[in-house]
């Protein structure tokens, strides 16, 4: 029987419809379904996860993976961690939710140990990375009007080519990729787009007298896990002081130990005004985001100038103390530093044999290949391709831009499953040869 059968013979009454089909359906079936009744705005690997454990994941059909994507480096701490899934289960069963109209246990303590950990005044919680990096925004043009004194309505965000924030309008407004903005217009005014790892483009967008913020990855994940050049950060930090503007780190990609540091800007030791934190923070169980800064900005937010339903609830508050719990006891962050030296070493050696592979590039557990023709041309379908032929040696990832695949693990990844991936993905090459 077909999945779009199921649907209209088996759940004949509202509550069966609400629940989960006990009897297993075929990852074929699983993907009619969805295909027939979702809305078509990702194009998934054809594969069907139905359970998760550390860094593999099984299909429907009880084929095991490795995970090498983690969900876009939200599952960093592993899947279902069991800490995590105890606070997040102890938790629901106490107090899920009171919103912000109410005060509850955990906001305090959690905001304290954040802010304590990362080392600035206060903590904006939200939900999603969009959101986060949208309250990013708000703040530094509130801080512009308030604090800098530029003109109401005047203040100008720079943005680098290539981010990538999210989906919303506030996001795509700054995006450079015409798929996000074809048929999406009008965007939002005062921003400016320069090229990325620019210093002499930066200098002078910033040396108007009216921008709030320069908001960066330090690592562009979307982009294909492009890196800046070594100093860039430094030098960023440097530039948006000298203008007094604000320097605001995008660190949900790239945040909680993805890189083999607790934020990527530790690499340089700089410290931005804002970061802003998501995927992680909610140990792959919960969307948790922030945004972390000092009181001159931060304070500039009153009272119902912004805010979030379900921000800072308890779920999320006390998930994302056991997910930074997590990534620290477990020595997460050290353990992706080493991984991503041994993954990047294997991959350089993959490439000096198979000439598809164009590039490696990488710090930590933040990874890409970059995948061209044997004529060097770049082809979606041939990283599709081989996608799908790591997917049949058993690992999962995803190209990014068409010709790279990214391959960022979760942090709990062993030393053995590093060399099982390498084995499988010289097995995919071959296979495509
Ligand atoms: C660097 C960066 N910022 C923001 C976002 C948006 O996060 P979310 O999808 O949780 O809204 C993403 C998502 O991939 C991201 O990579």
């Amino acid at each position: 029987m077909s999945a779009l059968h199921i649907a209209t013979e088996e759940l004949t009454t509202a509550s069966a419809m609400a629940k989960p089909l006990n009897r297993m359906i075929s990852s074929r079936d699983v993907i009619a379904l969805e295909d027939r009744y979702g809305t078509h705005n990702y194009h998934p690997l054809p594969v069907v996860l139905k359970r998760g454990q550390g860094s593999r994941v099984w299909d429907v059909e009880g084929k095991e993976y490795l995970d090498f994507l983690s969900a876009y480096s939200a599952v960093n701490q592993g899947h279902s961690h069991p800490k995590i899934v105890g606070a997040l289960t102890e938790q629901a069963s106490s107090l899920s939710l009171c919103s912000r109209a109410f005060h509850h246990d955990l906001l305090g303590q959690y905001a304290r140990h954040m802010t304590q950990l990362m080392g600035y005044d206060r903590l904006l919680p939200m939900n999603t990375g969009v959101e986060a990096a949208e309250s990013a925004v708000k703040l530094a043009r509130r801080w512009a009007y308030d604090v800098k004194g530029v003109a109401e309505n005047q203040a100008v965000m720079v943005f680098a080519e290539g981010n990538f924030w999210g989906r919303s309008i506030g996001a795509i407004s700054s995006s450079t990729d015409p798929t996000a903005r074809r048929g999406f217009g009008p965007f939002v005014p005062g921003y400016e787009v320069i090229p990325y790892n620019n210093l002499q483009a930066l200098d002078i967008s910033l040396s108007q007298p009216n921008v709030a913020g320069f908001m960066l990855e330090p690592i562009q994940g979307e982009a294909g896990v492009v890196m800046p050049d070594p100093g860039y950060l430094t030098r960023v930090r440097a530039l948006c002081t000298r203008h007094g503007v604000l320097m605001i780190a995008d660190e949900i990609q790239t945040g909680m130990g993805r890189t083999g540091r607790m934020l990527a800007c530790d690499h340089e030791n700089v410290r931005p005004d804002l970061i802003v934190l998501g995927k992680a923070l909610g140990g792959g169980v919960y969307p948790v985001s922030a945004v972390l800064g000092d009181d001159e900005v931060m304070l500039t937010l009153k009272p119902g100038e912004h805010g979030s339903t379900f921000g800072g609830n308890p779920v999320a508050c006390r998930v994302a103390l056991e997910a930074v719990a997590v990534l620290q006891d477990e020595g997460l962050i050290e353990n992706a530093a080493l991984r991503g030296e041994q993954l990047r070493s294997g991959l350089h050696e993959l490439k000096s044999e198979f000439p598809i592979l164009m590039n490696v590039r990488g710090k930590g557990l933040l990874n890409a290949i970059v995948v061209g023709s044997e004529q060097g041309g770049k082809t979606q379908n041939l990283a599709w391709n081989l996608c799908i032929r790591m997917m049949k040696q058993g690992v999962l990832a995803k190209p990014t831009q068409g010709h790279i695949i990214r391959l960022a693990p979760p942090l709990c990844i062993t030393s053995a499953e590093v060399d099982k991936a390498l084995t499988c993905m010289r097995k995919a090459l071959v296979a495509l040869h």
